[in-house]
């Protein structure tokens, strides 16, 4: 397997390239780009530690190297958010930049699958497939917007609000990747029940995470080391159904069979081609019925707005 990490020098490329050194498959390759010069010495630097996995680092305007046989690519390339800044006011720079990136992936790796981390996702994703498109090599099943951190997190906070073990709590979240798109599954948690406060508040504090981080961080940045976790367990999933592993899920912002919207993430299970099956997540409590049909406008026009940057 070769997975190529694009934006490997950034807050989350630098800790994903750690990760994914460390759990990779043993004779995995790891491809680290980034326009940053820094990019080949971060790759001398984790091909210190002792794993049988080969990282090389490439800086420059071409990622082509990188790219080159990669099996899955995964963008966090871009800029992130500083306080007061909500995930759409990254779109102008970070839709130039997807939209490059994967036209350099349509070209040199054009059935890889690719997991989109920039934000916004719920735009950033609709871009890139319209990009993919329009060079004759868009497979739907190969790609996937990064939505892993809203699931990490709600299992986080459930285990918290419970007094659980993290490990043990399992939850789909649907929807997309900003605000109100974000819509965790509380009632289908298995052996926990919530009050209706505790479901508004948690619903609330999941969807809101990512700015309690860039508040806490000051100025500093967004999410990065638990994004990173978060995109390692995804791109590590990925790479096990890809090797022929059954019954690998997860969910992810996909296009399906748009029952609600072209792009939405839900649980999917993972094959050797990408997706595999999309799976169904079940009955909705009446909160959640409400949040989704509350949702649907804003994650459309998010789309659309990916869909028009591309197309015009
Ligand atoms: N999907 C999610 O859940 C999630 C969570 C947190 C952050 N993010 C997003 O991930 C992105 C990266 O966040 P970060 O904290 O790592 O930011 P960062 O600024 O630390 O790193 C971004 C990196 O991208 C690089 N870059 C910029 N343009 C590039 C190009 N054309 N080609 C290659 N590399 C390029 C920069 O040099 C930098 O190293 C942001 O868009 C952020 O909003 C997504």
């Amino acid at each position: 397997m070769k997975v190529a990490v694009l934006g490997a020098a950034g807050g989350i490329g630098q800790a994903l390239a750690l990760l994914l050194k460390l759990n990779l498959p043993k004779g995995s390759d790891l491809a680290l780009y980034d326009i940053a010069p820094v990019t080949p010495g971060v790759a001398v630097d984790i091909s210190h530690i002792p794993t049988a996995v080969n990282a090389k680092g490439y800086a420059g305007e071409d990622p082509t190297p990188a790219l080159e046989g990669a099996d899955l690519v995964l963008i966090s390339a871009g800029v992130a958010r500083k306080p007061g800044m909500d995930r759409a006011d990254l779109f102008n720079v970070n839709a130039g930049i997807i939209r490059n990136l994967v036209g350099k992936v349509a070209e040199v790796a054009p059935t890889a699958c690719i997991g989109v981390i920039t934000n916004p996702v719920n735009t950033t994703v609709a871009i890139a497939a319209e990009v993919l498109k329009n060079a004759g090599v868009y497979d739907k099943n190969k790609l996937f917007g990064v939505t892993t951190l809203d699931v990490i997190r709600s299992e986080t906070f459930i285990a918290e609000a419970k007094g659980l073990s993290p490990e043990q709590v399992k939850i789909n979240v649907i929807g997309g990747h900003s605000g109100v798109t974000i819509l965790p599954l509380l009632s289908q948690v298995e052996g926990v029940s919530f009050t209706d406060e505790e479901i508004a508040s948690l619903t609330h504090r999941i969807q809101n995470a990512g700015t309690e981080v860039v508040e806490a961080k000051a100025g500093g940045g967004s999410a990065t080391l638990s994004m990173a976790q978060a995109a390692c367990r995804f791109g590590l999933s990925v790479v096990r159904a890809l090797q022929g592993e059954k019954g690998v899920v997860e969910c992810a912002y996909v296009e399906g069979a748009g029952e609600h919207t072209r792009f939405f993430a839900q649980p999917v299970e993972l094959g050797v081609n990408g997706v595999e099956n999309i799976l169904s997540y079940g009955a909705l409590s009446d909160f959640e019925k409400q949040a989704l049909d509350g949702m649907l406008e804003t994650l459309s026009g998010d789309i659309s707005k990916g869909e028009a940057f591309v197309n015009g």
